[in-house]
């Protein structure tokens, strides 16, 4: 049986940990694309040599033509540009929908059986542009957004109870954005929810607020103390995460940006929900039912999105 083929589409500073990462887990062989000449080259040869070390078998290459993804089997978009401080994940909107349109192109003529996991801010928007840009099967395009909010909400929180982040699970719903919605109700540590653990004494409402608000606020928090771009160790392993659950048709439920066509009452929008993600791409949306604050919470996230698709529509009029 050949080895799965993986294609990075940008090569920054995600690009390079998504390539590392995929190497490190012997999940396929790597393509990294970029527009940059010589930087998908440099960094696989790089990775590539990191391999006897690290004793992990895969092929690495880098290009600079779209024929390089042809028979891909994931596809992992981080095309784009990152945020610098000051700017929000909607800033940059317009030159991303251009890269989108080139990539959803480059997609559709090179890798259309691929599932794709799309990462480019602002989340939402993109993915929903790259999945018409692209023309595949809604299922087989997703947004990474509520892996890595969740792994965030996850890391603080166990800082919190001073226990092992394994033991913590947590779900972050709606747009990847600062209207996202940490869901305490939905989170746990060792299976007791956040509520049951406040009126336990762990700890305090306030403090699980300022917990929930840094969640809110964790990739700014991560660009105010680089200042040259964003965070990208942790995107990377969330969208790994949900390549891997792909590949090896893991069938993990996993909080990501998925097509929504009817469920939570929402029709052909792209937003954070939790999914079941195995060979077939997104095989189930899981419609969980959201009470008083939360769904308020997921409301204003959805209108947050559609403000976004709008703005996409009128840049863009093959959108409309
Ligand atoms: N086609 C292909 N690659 C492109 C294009 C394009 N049209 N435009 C830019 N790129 C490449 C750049 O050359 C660069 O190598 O995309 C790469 C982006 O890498 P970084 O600037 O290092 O950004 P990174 O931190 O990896 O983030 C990428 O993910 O989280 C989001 O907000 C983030 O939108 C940003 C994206």
């Amino acid at each position: 049986m050949s080895r799965s083929k993986i294609a990075l589409i940008g090569s920054g500073q995600i690009g390079g940990t998504l390539a590392h990462l995929a190497g490190l887990k012997e999940l396929g062989d790597v393509v990294m694309f970029d527009i940059a000449e010589g930087t998908p080259q440099g960094k696989s040869l790089d990775i590539m040599q990191s391999s006897p070390i690290d004793g992990f078998d895969c092929a690495l290459s880098g290009t600079n033509e779209y024929a390089g993804i042809a028979g891909a089997d994931v596809v992992i978009v981080t095309a784009g540009v990152p945020r610098k401080p000051g700017m929000s994940r909607d800033d940059l909107l317009g030159i991303n929908l251009k890269v989108m349109s080139q990539v959803g192109e480059g997609i559709k003529t090179h890798a259309p059986d691929a599932f794709v996991i799309c990462i480019t801010n602002p989340l939402d928007a993109m993915v929903w542009a790259l999945q018409k840009f692209s023309g595949l099967p809604e299922n087989m395009v997703v947004g990474m957004a509520g892996v890595l909010d969740s792994a965030r909400f996850r890391t603080f929180l166990a800082e919190e109870f001073n226990v092992s982040v394994e033991d913590v699970s947590a779900f972050v719903l709606g747009g990847h954005g600062d209207t996202m919605v940490p869901l305490t109700r939905y989170s746990t540590v060792g299976g007791i929810p956040l509520p049951d653990l406040v009126k336990m004494g762990w700890t305090t409402q306030e403090k699980l607020d300022q917990i929930v608000q840094r969640t809110r606020d964790g990739g700014a928090e991560i660009v105010g103390l680089l200042k040259t771009g964003s965070a990208f160790y942790a995107p990377a392993a969330a969208a790994i995460q949900m390549a891997e659950a792909f590949l090896k048709d893991k069938k993990r439920v996993l909080p990501a940006a998925a097509h929504l066509s009817g469920q939570f009452g929402i029709d052909d929008l792209y937003v954070g929900v939790p999914v079941v993600i195995g060979a077939g791409g997104v095989e189930r949306i899981v419609e969980i039912e959201l009470q008083g604050t939360e769904k308020d919470g997921f409301d204003s996230s959805v209108n947050a999105v559609r403000g976004l698709l709008e703005a996409c529509r009128n840049i863009d009029a093959s959108l409309a």
